[in-house]
This record gives C-alpha cells, structure tokens and sequence, in this order.
C-alpha cells in the first residue's frame, strides 16, 4: 500500500531514505531548507537505481519523489515523516515544534538521530508517543540495519514499517547515545586510531585486517557468537575457560586515544595514500557495488 512520507533534511541520509521509500512505492514529499538541488534528485534518482539492481521486483510499483517548499507542505498529508536534519538537539526539535502544528495527529515522526537521544528529542513534543529514535546505518537504501526506540507500540509499529521496507529492525530495550551499531563501531575506531597512533601499523594495515579478518566474519555471525564458534564443540563456555584470560589481558592494553591534531594528519596521511588518488566519489561507487554484490548473494 502506498504510504505518503515526507523527509525532512535532503543531505546524504535523507536522500538515501527517499530513494528507498519511493522504490518501494511510496510518495515521498522531501523538503530542505537549502532547498532541493538537481544535486539531490541526481542522488536520489541514483540510489533508486541501485535498490532496483538488488530488487527487481520493485520497479513495476515505483513511487513518486516530490519536492516542496516548506515543512508544512512536506508533511500535511504525510503519515510517516523521516526527519534527517543535521545532528542538533535543539535545530531538531524546533524543527519538530513546526511539524506538530502541521501534520495529521496520526502521523508517525521518526528520527535518523546517530546519537542524540529520545527522550532528549521528544521533551518539548504534545505528542512524544507517536516519536522514535530510527536510525539508519549509511547508506540506508543499501544497509538493512535501522535501530529502534520509542515508547513500546511506536516502536512496535516503526518495526513494522521498515521490515516492509525490507530492512532489519532492531528494538532498543534502553535509549543509549550511538544506539547500539555506532557504539560498537565507536569502540572498534578507538582501537584502529590507537594503533595507528602508537605506531603499531599504518591506516592501510588497520583496514586490511579488519576488511578480511572480523569485518568479514562479522558480516555473518555477530561478536557474540564468533566467541561460541571460536569455543569449538565447548562453545562460548569453553572460550571462557581457555581465551577468556587473554582476552582480558587484551581489553586492559587498549587504547583511549584523543583526536589531537598530530593524530589527525596521521590519519589523514593515512587515508590519503590508502584512497590511492581515487575521489570520494570514486570510494562511494566501488563501495556501493561491493554492499549490493554482498546483499545479493545472502539473499540467495
Ligand atoms: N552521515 C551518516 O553516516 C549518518 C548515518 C546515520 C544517521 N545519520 C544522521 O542523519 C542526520 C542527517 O545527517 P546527514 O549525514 O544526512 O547530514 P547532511 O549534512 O548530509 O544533511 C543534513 C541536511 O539537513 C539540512 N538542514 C539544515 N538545517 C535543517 C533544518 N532545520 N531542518 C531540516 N533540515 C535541515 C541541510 O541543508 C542538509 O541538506 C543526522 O541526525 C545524523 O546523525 C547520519
């Protein structure tokens, strides 16, 4: 069924949830305050193209893409409102206070929020029940991950409407800042910025090892159960009896760098000869190639 979504903020996430809203179908009002660039429809046009590669099904049943010129307009008719506005707690909920006084009650408002929390958005709402925190990992047209809190039937509802989306929500039993994926990728960046910090190996060393070795088995098993298979038949209790030690002789030699700028321009030295004169651009497509061939065979 065809659900009217506005998306508020048109940047890099909200241009990705438009082209995955209206792959699906949907008619999707998006509203910027820079306005909409060709820029943007190109982008959203572009992303469309990709969830369509991985989903061919999708293209008899396309949705519309419409932008309009202010909050109000995006959202009157809508009944689910993806809000993408840049990561400001108080830019948010002004934002929030001229969609109240636009949208149909039923509406649901949901947050893209990387780390700002629900409770810290919803203060100030009339409504804060009908609010989640539902954030995305980048891409979202491609990633299937969208991370949920809000109070239990919003997020029950929220669950719904992205599994229709042919995403994978994950319901938070607590709202935590980072949610739960970029508090584990915050804590896996530390320890890549420590190392390279310490001089134990340069930028392209760090993202060799994590691509071939945890990156790839993570994309199968999550860190848990890696620790039950690397057991063997004992699973996780033996691992606990045999590698537990070391893993906590391990923890208490990690990092807590600062991003100082002699850091900084390691980093940047780092990523500069690793990108080996390829353009951001460049990086985004061979990435996105590589998630769609990945999505496609797990699929199967
Ligand atoms: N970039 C990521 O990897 C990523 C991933 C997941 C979630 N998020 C979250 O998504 C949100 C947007 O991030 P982004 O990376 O798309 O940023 P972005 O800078 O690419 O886009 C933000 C857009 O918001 C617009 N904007 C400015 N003021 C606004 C306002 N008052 N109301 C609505 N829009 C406004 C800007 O013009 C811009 O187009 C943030 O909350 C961020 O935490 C980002």
């Amino acid at each position: 069924m065809k659900t009217k979504i506005a998306v508020l903020g048109c940047g890099l996430i909200g241009a990705s949830w438009s082209a995955l809203f209206s792959a699906h179908g949907h008619e999707v009002a998006i509203w910027d305050p820079a306005g909409i660039a060709q820029d943007a429809l190109d982008r959203i046009e572009q992303a469309r193209e990709q969830v369509l590669a991985i989903n061919p099904d999708l293209a008899g049943c396309l949705g519309s893409v419409r932008p309009t010129a202010s909050v109000g307009e995006a959202v009157a008719d809508a009944l689910w409102i993806q809000e993408n506005a840049p990561e400001s707690a108080a830019l948010k909920r002004d934002l929030y206070t001229e969609v109240e006084a636009a949208a149909p009650a039923e509406a649901m408002i949901a947050s893209s929020t990387s780390s700002l929390v629900w409770s810290e958005l919803s203060a100030g709402m009339g409504l804060p029940r009908r609010f989640v925190t539902a954030h995305p990992f980048n891409p979202p047209h491609l990633m299937p991950l969208v991370e949920i809190f809000g109070e239990a039937p919003a997020q029950e509802r929220a669950a719904a409407f992205y599994a229709c989306l042919g995403r994978v929500p994950v319901r938070l039993k607590r709202e935590a800042a980072g949610h739960i994926a970029n508090r584990l990728a915050s804590a896996l960046w530390r320890e890549a910025v420590h190392i390279v910090a310490e001089g134990i190996a340069d930028v392209e060393a760090v993202d060799m090892a994590l691509v071939n070795g945890p990156g790839l088995r993570w994309s199968v098993v999550g860190a848990h159960m890696a620790y039950h298979l690397g057991g063997g038949a004992g699973g996780i209790a033996h691992y606990f009896d045999h590698l537990g030690p070391s893993q906590e002789h391990r923890w208490g030699t990690l990092g807590n760098p600062r991003l100082t700028p002699e850091v900084r321009k390691l980093l940047t030295e780092g990523v500069t000869a690793e990108a080996a004169g390829r353009t951001v651009g460049e990086l985004e497509a061979e990435r996105d190639l590589a998630l769609m061939r990945a999505l496609r065979d797990m699929r199967r």
